[in-house]
């Protein structure tokens, strides 16, 4: 039997359903029953009646799942895959934030901790983060942690924002200069690039938008070829999903090191041996479900 098999078998004796995040190794996305961007992940955690789910990706991302499903047990099968820039958040600054703007609506990225998650009041991600500002127009808010994004969406929404000093290192490697040089290696091509680059990258864009938005828009468009401005995981389901069309990373460089830990073997063994079980402490749970089930009744 092969590393598949095996894992197909065992989730069905076990009851488990596999997420992926877009960003995962092909092989892994491969075997997944869903893929999808965190927006999409976070609701089919909150769906599915399987008794186990396995994440494959960073580590918020299943803790957001066990925050929306705490009967569920959520494994991740490599617990050191973490997010750099949910890590980038110190709570006691965003206390002394929240403690200088008491008025202020804390609207945190959903690439956070759960503990982070407790300390604000609603949270979004790449595909909402505009819808869930323009809902705030008029109010005094805080975004964490990403200042990209949080720059990109507040323009849209026509809101100020008082930013958090956090990004995605890995999206910072996508410059401009890239852009411009595979536009004129590729003049035809459209170019898609995820909000968490440079503002002047994202000025740049026939489109902006989150993982699957990204998948949506090469999709649904007549055009044939394709500069993509995201972590190069994407190219994968960009590929499969549109044999006939052509994508180009905008940086080869793009790759997210954390998202690349999970592997088939690591599948495997998360399904035997009930590893590694993610946990959050009730009452961070609850406080932290609080925003986000405030973002799922939002958009
Ligand atoms: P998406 O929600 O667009 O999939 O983004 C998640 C992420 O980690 C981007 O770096
Ligand atoms: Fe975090 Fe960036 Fe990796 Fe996404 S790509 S998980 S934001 S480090």
């Amino acid at each position: 039997m092969d590393i598949r098999e095996k894992i197909l078998k065992l989730k069905k004796e076990r009851n488990a359903v596999i997420l992926a995040h877009n960003y995962q190794l092909p092989e892994v996305q491969d075997i997944a029953d869903f893929t999808g961007d965190s927006l999409e992940l976070s609701r089919k955690a909150a769906e599915t009646d399987a008794d186990i789910i396995v994440f494959c990706g960073v580590y918020f991302m299943a803790e957001t799942a066990k925050i929306l499903s705490p009967q569920k047990m959520v494994l991740i099968p490599d617990e050191t895959a973490g997010c750099p820039m949910a890590d980038m958040v110190d709570e006691k600054k965003l206390l002394e934030l929240k403690k200088q703007n008491p008025e202020a609506v804390v609207v945190s990225y959903v690439n956070t901790t759960a503990r982070v998650k407790a300390l604000s009041d609603v949270c979004c991600t790449s595909a909402n983060a505009q819808k869930v500002l323009e809902k705030l127009k008029g109010k005094k808010i805080i975004f964490v942690p990403d200042k990209h994004l949080g720059e990109y969406a507040s323009k849209k929404a026509g809101v100020e924002v008082i930013l958090y000093n956090g990004f995605c290192p890995i999206h910072e490697r996508i410059l401009k200069e890239h852009i411009e040089e595979k536009k004129r290696n590729y003049p035809k091509a459209k170019v898609i690039i995820h909000p968490e680059c440079f503002m002047e990258v994202c000025e740049i864009a026939d489109e902006v938008t989150s993982t699957s938005g990204m998948l949506k828009y090469a999709k649904g468009s007549f055009d044939k070829e394709f500069i993509i401005g995201t972590e190069i995981g994407l190219l994968h389901p960009l590929k499969k999903q549109n044999p006939e069309k052509d994508f180009y990373p905008a940086s080869e460089i793009a790759v997210c090191e954390n998202m690349k830990k999970t592997t088939l073997e690591k599948v495997l063994w998360s399904l035997e041996d009930l590893k590694f079980e993610v946990e959050v402490p009730e009452g961070i749970r609850e406080k932290a479900k609080l925003a986000l089930d405030k973002m799922l009744e939002i958009i």
